[in-house]
């Protein structure tokens, strides 16, 4: 420290990218700001009244010059449009073969998974040079997970999942803040990103997974909870059979289709009535104020795991397959 940055760090694969859209904008407004400031005094010295008699004459612009300064701000704003949106599709495509982790924030504290078990407070561990996503919501009120050496930032809001993924280019510890105003101790809800080189990452990981695997934890709560009654595994329940579902498309009673995502895991344990699947009879209870959000992701995770196998290259569905998933050109993860 000691050293004033005007800028953060560029520790993600996005930063160059977003920064150099600012120094664009940045650069067009600071052109535009010094021509109009000058020409405001050059106008009002050359074309100042120079007898109280004096009267403009009536005339009309030119239609070059009216085209031109149409014409020229267009073109640089849809410049500024199709850059910006081009960066914004980026940052909201996570790659298939991201690392998946969950944060769950709450007053005044980040809680980050991994799938193989492993939680973190205010802390969160990643591999570099891999796409990692990461799946949010909050306990409470809107928080905001913010790494500024990423240039990434994205709301974190009670009662649905957002996303962000990044890639980040550079070993090191980097700031995490929340960036939305979320009461007493906002200021105080910070941690550290630590990049790791995969191997280290892959010692990291295997490091404390005592706890079980999120899916693992899943499959016992979903005995516990009973869903295993009637969800079985070999449609005899009275509510259909999970297997092979997560990702794929589920007609509803509606005649309406669903992505069985995330979102729709946690919307049919939370209000099990919104989107009743085709052939089934809404008998399902919710189990809203009886699961944290917690306990949703391990039964999301549950229900991943028993989902279509992953293509290669795909995020793994256990720890192990982790270890051949070290990008090209980085430490090989083999131990
Ligand atoms: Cu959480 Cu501010």
């Amino acid at each position: 420290m000691g050293k004033f940055n005007l800028f953060p760090e560029q520790a993600s694969t996005f930063a160059p990218e977003v920064d150099h859209l600012l120094y664009f904008l940045l650069a067009v407004a600071t052109f535009f700001t010094v021509v109009i400031f000058f020409a405001i005094f050059y106008f009002a010295i050359k074309y100042r009244r120079r007898s109280a008699s004096e009267l403009p004459p009536a005339g009309h612009t030119g239609y070059t010059l009216e085209i031109l300064w149409t014409v020229i701000p267009f073109g640089l704003t849809m410049v500024m449009f199709t850059w910006g949106a081009s960066v914004f599709f980026n940052q909201s495509r996570p790659p298939a073969d991201s690392i998946q982790i969950y944060a769950v924030g709450k007053q005044w504290m980040w809680k980050l998974e991994h799938r193989e078990g492993l939680r973190e407070i205010n802390e969160l561990h990643v591999p570099v040079g891999r796409p990692v996503r990461i799946t949010m919501t909050s306990e409470d009120v809107i928080h905001s997970f913010f790494i500024p050496d990423f240039r990434t930032k994205q709301d974190v809001v009670p009662g649905k999942y957002s996303t962000v993924w990044f890639n980040a280019s550079k070993t090191g510890k980097y700031h995490l803040f929340c960036a939305e105003y979320c009461g007493t101790n906002h200021s105080a809800m910070i941690g550290w990103v630590y990049v790791m080189e995969p191997a280290d990452y892959e010692t990291w990981l295997s490091g404390g997974a005592a706890e079980g695997s999120l899916a693992d934890n899943g499959k016992t709560l979903f005995e516990s909870l009973a869903c295993s009654n009637c969800h079985k595994t070999d449609n005899t329940g009275r509510c259909p059979n999970l297997v092979g579902v997560f990702g794929s498309t589920v007609k509803l009673a509606t005649g309406n289709t669903v992505k069985a995502d995330e979102a729709y895991v946690r919307e049919s344990i939370l209000d099990p009535m919104a989107k009743v699947v085709a052939g089934y009879e809404p008998v399902m209870p919710t189990f809203q104020g009886l699961v944290t959000e917690d306990q949703i992701l391990q039964l999301i995770e549950y229900v991943r795991s028993i989902g279509p196998k992953p293509t290669p290259g795909a995020a793994p569905v256990s720890p192990a397959p982790a270890e051949k998933q070290a990008s090209p050109g980085t430490a090989p993860a083999k131990r």
